[in-house]
């Protein structure tokens, strides 16, 4: 097993107000309301560290006193790309960062039985080569569906991919790294392992489920 810890490409956060907000997350008394909240808060926090290199250019903008040449991130160079269902919900924590990012969709679901991913949809905004692309799914269990969702977004021609979950199993996390040793992950928390049903343990249960107030 990989030392997560010494790998560049992978950051697991330690910062107390995400793992506050991670603990609330787990607990099953936790409703609907608050936890799309805590989700979309955390992504912010997260996406904070994510987009630390984020491409400045230089603007000319007119202050009170003068005029100025003063950096500026374009919207052109960010795209959000969130794994249906669940990644929905850290969107808007990014957004809330980069309002002029675009938005990209891939849809993925998991076959209760089999544990594999099985896409549906893929809608990337164009041109994407040169966005930071930034894939969101609160969930890296298997890894089976981030890994299928990083394939189709390097064949639709992305290059600089981050991922961004909340919990991380090994197991996931160690096959993501392994497919995609390019692709900058970050992790809220690091979880123990996955349990016979392929769910994260301890983990939150059903992101999508939970987030979205079904089942
Ligand atoms: C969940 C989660 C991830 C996936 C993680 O989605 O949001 O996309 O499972 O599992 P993996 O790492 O083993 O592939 P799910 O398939 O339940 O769909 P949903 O978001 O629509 O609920
Ligand atoms: N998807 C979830 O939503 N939760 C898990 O624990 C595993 C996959």
């Amino acid at each position: 097993m990989i030392n997560f810890k010494e790998e560049k490409n992978i950051t697991i956060f330690e910062h107390p107000l995400i793992q506050h907000k991670i603990s609330i997350l787990r607990d099953k008394e936790t409703g609907t309301n608050e936890f799309r909240k805590l989700v979309e808060e955390i992504a912010m926090l997260e996406g904070f560290e994510a987009m630390g290199d984020l491409e400045l250019e230089d603007v000319e903008i007119e202050t009170p006193i003068e005029k100025c040449m003063t950096p500026m991130i374009s919207g052109r160079k960010l795209a959000v790309v969130p794994i249906l269902r669940a990644g929905l919900g850290m969107v808007s924590g990014i957004l809330a960062l980069v309002p002029t990012a675009k938005v990209g969709h891939i849809g993925m679901y998991r076959d209760e039985e089999t544990h594999e991913p099985h896409e549906y949809y893929c809608k990337l905004p164009s041109p994407i080569e040169e966005r930071l692309i930034i894939v969101t799914d609160p969930m890296l269990a298997t890894g089976g569906s981030a890994v299928d969702a990083i394939d189709q977004i390097k064949k639709h021609g992305g290059k600089k991919i981050k991922f961004m979950c909340i919990i991380a199993a090994p197991e996931g996390l160690e096959k993501l790294h392994k497919a995609h040793p390019d692709v900058q992950i970050y992790v809220g928390h690091l979880d123990r392992q996955l349990n016979e049903n392929a769910y994260i343990c301890p983990g939150l249960g059903d992101a999508g489920d939970r987030i979205f107030g079904t089942k």
